[in-house]
């Protein structure tokens, strides 16, 4: 049966395989220096990445980021190789947008990833436009349920739907409808961007809405705007998505604006995160988990082993950072902006 959902999914990946300038590699994590100890009087061996989120344990605080499912052997079998790899490294995982397990119940395997996972923390996923567009709570607590998911994430990707050629752009009276997901859900419920960022006046707004958790998703790395450029010359000779490739508010920046609404919601931090020390950065702005998306498409292509090869890596940068600041735990880290050298 043709599926439009599925297909799309399909045409990212085959774009963002094929043009590396959709990862915008702004590295504006690189702009921040931390403060070097040469006397760290610690054993590198004592350093001790490990935490919790949602009272599941994490061998450190890493994020598999929301990607993909649908009705193609390929996205079934990334979303295989993703959860393998998240139980057996200790990490965290997310589906992407379950949409399409609505309208193409052969969809829901490639959801189903608790089989693989059966330990591991596991986000459902969602587009909070879609709310908008006739979903409710009972889409809402299937999608938790199909996974069997500790959160559920949705997604706020305006910039994205508006230069998607078929995008769903009405977000008016949005947060309202938000509020009353998360007031009837049975787990929590996580907002996110996917790569343009979240302000302060979004903050505030999520906040009155009950919401918990917020993961920033910055500007910086995979650029929705850039891909779906791609798929808008189909239809449409301009350049709008390339005019806003760039477009948002970069992660660091996100996550330094948010320090004020710490003590009441909880931060993940994700767009462009590329290293274990883009990870150690984030910790220290005040995030609780990092995510990264992009990066293990291609390893997910191929197996779970290589999966577990990109998370290994990080964990030793991660590791390595956290040696060289002299901090042996994740909770040193924690929004302690002191590590962080001005100038
Ligand atoms: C192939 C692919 C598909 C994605 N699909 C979704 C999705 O369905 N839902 C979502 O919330 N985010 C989705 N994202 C966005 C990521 O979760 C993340 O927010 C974004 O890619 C920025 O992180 P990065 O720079 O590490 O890739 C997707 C990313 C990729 C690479």
């Amino acid at each position: 049966m043709s599926d439009p959902t599925s297909e799309r999914k399909i045409q990212h990946i085959r774009i963002i395989e094929e043009d590396a300038e959709t990862d915008r590699r702004k590295q504006y994590f690189d702009t921040i220096h931390l403060t070097h100890r040469a006397l760290p009087e610690l054993d590198l061996a004592d350093v001790d990445p490990s935490t919790t989120f949602l009272g599941k344990p994490l061998r450190f605080p890493l994020l598999i980021s929301s990607m993909t499912g649908g009705t193609h052997e390929v996205t079934r079998q990334v979303n295989r190789n993703l959860a393998e790899a998240a139980e057996r490294m200790g990490v965290a995982m997310g589906v992407g947008s379950q949409r399409v397990m609505f309208t193409h119940p052969d969809a829901r395997a490639s959801f189903a990833v608790r089989e693989w996972a059966p330990s591991a923390l596991l986000f459902a996923n969602l587009g909070a436009v879609q709310f908008n567009y006739g979903f409710d709570l009972t889409h809402a607590q299937e999608a938790v349920d199909v996974v069997g998911a500790d959160a559920l994430f949705l997604h706020l990707n305006p910039l994205q739907e508006a230069i998607q050629p078929e995008g769903d752009t009405n977000y008016g009276g949005l947060a309202a409808r938000i509020q009353a997901i998360a007031a009837g859900l049975t787990v929590p419920v996580m907002l996110k961007e996917v790569g343009a960022g979240v302000s302060r006046a979004d903050a505030e707004q999520m906040l009155a809405a009950g919401i918990g958790y917020i993961d920033v998703a910055g500007s910086g790395g995979l650029s929705w705007s850039r891909i779906e450029n791609h798929r808008r010359s189909q239809h449409d000779d301009d350049a709008l998505g390339l005019l806003f490739q760039d477009w948002g508010i970069p992660t660091p920046v996100a996550l330094r604006m948010l320090a004020p609404y710490r003590d009441r919601v909880t931060l993940i931090a994700s767009g462009g995160l590329r290293t274990g020390v883009d990870m150690v950065k984030s910790m220290i702005l005040g995030a609780s988990l990092c995510g990264l998306a992009s990066p293990f498409l291609r390893p997910a292509m191929e197996s779970a082993e290589r999966v577990m090869e990109v998370i290994e890596r990080l964990e030793r940068e991660f590791r390595t950072a956290m040696f060289l600041m002299g901090m042996r735990t994740v909770s040193d880290l924690f929004g302690n902006e002191d590590l962080i050298i001005e100038g």
